[in-house]
C-alpha cells in the first residue's frame, strides 16, 4: 500500500525503484512517457493512452517489448498494489541502459517503467475561481506531437508563469498561432461553440482533448479544431485548459487581460460537470 514501481519486471515501493545512470533517458531523454488516472479506481481511456504510446514509440523506433493485454494487466495490479481510491498512473519507456553513445545502441533492453501514486486534481476553489496564464515565445522541438520527455522548455514555461504569478504558459507561434499550454491543451469559447487549435507537430493530441472534442455532439455543441489566434482566446468568451490531471480548468485572464466576464463561464463548468465530475459520482 503507498507509491508503487514497476521497473522492467518487477513491482517494488517507489522509494526503491533504481534505474542506471547510463539509462538513454536519463542522458539523452531517449525516451517517450504517458501519464493516466483513474476514475472509481478505473484507468480512464487506458486504450487511447496506449495507442499514443504506440504512436510516440514508433515515431523515434524504440519498441515496445510488452503487448497491450500485458500493459493493461500491469496496470491494474500496480493500481490494485497502491491501494490508492484514486490513482495517477505514469509510464516511460527508455531505449534503455548502454554506453553513453549517440547511435542506437545494439542489444540494449528497453526500460519500462510505471509509478502509481494517489491523483492529486485541482483543489475545488481553483477550479472554481479559474486560473491566470501567460503566453511566451515556443521554443520546443518540431515534434510535439510525440509525447517525448524532452520537456525542459515545458518545466522553464511553467516555472516562468508561477514566477510571474500565473498558473501556466501557452506556447505561441511567432505568427501568433496558438498550441497548447505546458502540460494541457487549451480551448476557447465564443458564442457556444468549442473550438480548440487544430492538430500539428507542435501540438500534443491530447486524451482529454479528443474525449472532450468528441463528446461536443452527444452534448449539442458546435465545435472541434481549427487554426487558434492568441487574438482568438483574448476576444472569447471563455478559454479552459484541458488534460488528465488539469481535467477542465477554466482561464479567466491571459497576459494580465480579462477573458470573458473574467470567470469561468457556464460552458466549461457544464464540460466540467458532465464529462469528469460526473466520472466520480
Ligand atoms: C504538452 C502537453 N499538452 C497536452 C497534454 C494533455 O494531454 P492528455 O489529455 O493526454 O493528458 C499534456 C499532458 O501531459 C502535455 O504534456
Amino acid at each position: 500500500m503507498g507509491d508503487v514501481a514497476y521497473i522492467n519486471g518487477t513491482f517494488c515501493e517507489l522509494s526503491q525503484a533504481r534505474v542506471s545512470v547510463e539509462d538513454r533517458g536519463f542522458q539523452f531523454a531517449d525516451s517517450v512517457y504517458e501519464g493516466i488516472t483513474t476514475y472509481r479506481r478505473e484507468p480512464f481511456l487506458l486504450t487511447e493512452h496506449l495507442r499514443r504510446l504506440r504512436n510516440s514509440a514508433r515515431a523515434i523506433h524504440l519498441p515496445i517489448p510488452l503487448s497491450d493485454e500485458r500493459i493493461t494487466e500491469l496496470v491494474r495490479e500496480g493500481v490494485r498494489r497502491s491501494g490508492y481510491d484514486e490513482v495517477h498512473i505514469y509510464m516511460q519507456l527508455t531505449r534503455g541502459a548502454a554506453s553513453r553513445s549517440h547511435p542506437f545502441p545494439a542489444g540494449a533492453e528497453p526500460t519500462v517503467v510505471m509509478t502509481f501514486k494517489a491523483a492529486i486534481r485541482v483543489p475545488a476553489d481553483v477550479r472554481a475561481q479559474g486560473v491566470s496564464v501567460m503566453s511566451r515565445p515556443d521554443n520546443r522541438w518540431g515534434s510535439c506531437n510525440v509525447k517525448s520527455v524532452m520537456l525542459l522548455p515545458n518545466v522553464l514555461a511553467k516555472q516562468e508563469a508561477l514566477d510571474r504569478g500565473a498558473y501556466d504558459a501557452l506556447f505561441v507561434g511567432p505568427d501568433q498561432v496558438v498550441y497548447e499550454a505546458s502540460s494541457s491543451n487549451v480551448f476557447l469559447v465564443r458564442a457556444g461553440e468549442v473550438w480548440t487549435p487544430q492538430r500539428s507537430d507542435k501540438i500534443l493530441p491530447g486524451i482529454t482533448c479528443d474525449y472532450i472534442v468528441e463528446s461536443l455532439p452527444r452534448l449539442g455543441i458546435l465545435g472541434g479544431g481549427r487554426l487558434v489566434y492568441l487574438d482568438d482566446l483574448l476576444a472569447a468568451d471563455e478559454v479552459f485548459l484541458a488534460g488528465t490531471t488539469t481535467e477542465t480548468l477554466g482561464v479567466v485572464s491571459i497576459d494580465g487581460k480579462m477573458i470573458g466576464d473574467g470567470q469561468v463561464g457556464p460552458v466549461t463548468r457544464r464540460l466540467y460537470e458532465e464529462l469528469f465530475a460526473s466520472l466520480t459520482r
